[in-house]
């Protein structure tokens, strides 16, 4: 009798054990399903498929045929990273230097590790942007391709007016510490086109991983919708301090924008924490069909991807166009 009762308890002991785990594990797991009705409060459309770099995997990044293709296939954002040339035109362009993307080792020998900034705007317009993409892309590459110039921001935000979609702009910063005053030419080119507090139902948002441009865009601004990119700590862009995940969130609220980790932070214990404090959360740069899935459980609000058809198949929005029938229209 003694030995049954002590196995009983044995046994009770081990399931009490098992359904306590389980019940911290979905507590963990838990996914915030807050960000619709943060969305919906600040105005701002919901579950949005941010192209990266425009359709970056058919083309080119951060060119004109990729911005083209991500407008035409339905991405609700079109992501750029702005820069400024040596004489003062706004370009877009993600590294620092021309050297991977660009062909400048032929016609600049010697510059290839130049900053972009220390470049006129002739001499970039001279740059092959879309060569390398064919090299390392072969089964996507395009003869078109091959004489691609760079984008600059105006030609971008015409792309984006001209589609008939209506994509709007997510424009990020890239940085904005070389180049002063950026955030006010951005901006007033942005108000110029009329697309400040326009009434879109995607309206332009300006991201950056600089805290204080961050803030001079607030300042300059305060109705332009605003993403605070975060990346893993120890990661060249970002500064974590000894406050973690809680210290970026507090920095986005007093920036007044939401917050864009890498998918590496996408766990929702990160994500809960911030639809707490009120932020969607914008995460990059996500491209297979399982992170979608595991992210947007997660509690992830808006993706951003370098394959926007995908994603926004994965969201029930599957485009009604390919990729090469929007290459084929555009005569890219
Ligand atoms: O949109 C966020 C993402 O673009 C930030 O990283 O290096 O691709 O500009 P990066
Ligand atoms: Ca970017």
């Amino acid at each position: 009798m003694n030995r049954i009762f002590k196995t009983a308890i044995i046994i009770f002991s081990a399931l009490c054990g098992i359904v306590l785990t389980a019940a911290a594990v979905l507590y963990i797991i838990s996914p915030s399903s807050a960000g619709r009705d943060i969305s919906f409060r600040k105005g701002l459309p919901y579950h949005m498929v941010v192209a990266h770099r425009g359709a970056s995997y058919y083309a080119p990044e951060n060119t004109a045929p990729a911005f083209i293709i991500a407008g035409e296939l339905g991405a609700d954002y079109l992501e750029c990273d702005v820069q400024r040339t040596k004489d003062g035109r706004l370009i877009i362009f993600h590294d620092k230097t021309p050297e991977r993307t660009t062909d400048v080792s032929e016609i600049f020998p010697g510059r290839e590790k130049a900053p972009v900034g220390s470049f006129t705007y002739s001499e970039l317009m001279r740059l092959d942007a879309g060569t390398w993409f064919n090299m390392k892309n072969p089964e996507r590459a395009r003869e078109s391709f091959r004489s691609t110039r760079i984008c600059t921001f105006r030609e971008y935000v015409d792309i984006a007016e001209r589609c008939g979609k209506k994509p709007g702009l997510m424009i990020e910063l890239k940085h904005p510490e070389l180049y002063p005053g950026i955030e006010k030419e951005v901006i007033d080119l942005l108000a110029e086109r009329g697309r400040i507090d326009n009434g879109s139902v995607r309206p332009d948002m300006i991201q950056t991983f600089d805290r204080k441009s961050l803030a001079r865009c607030k300042e300059l601004a305060p109705s332009i919708h605003r993403n605070f990119l975060v990346d893993e700590e120890g990661k060249e862009d970002t500064e974590w301090d000894e406050r973690g995940w809680e210290g970026l969130l507090d920095d986005a609220v007093t920036a007044g924008s939401e917050i864009g980790p890498s998918g590496y932070l996408g766990w929702p214990w990160y994500t809960g924490s911030a639809h707490d404090r009120g932020l969607l959360v914008i995460t990059y740069t996500i491209d297979r069909d399982i992170h979608f899935r595991m992210l947007t459980f997660f509690g992830t609000d808006w993706i951003i991807t370098n394959r926007c058809g995908r994603a926004l198949e994965f969201y029930g929005r599957k485009p009604g166009i390919s990729p090469e029938e929007v290459m084929k229209s555009h005569n890219l």
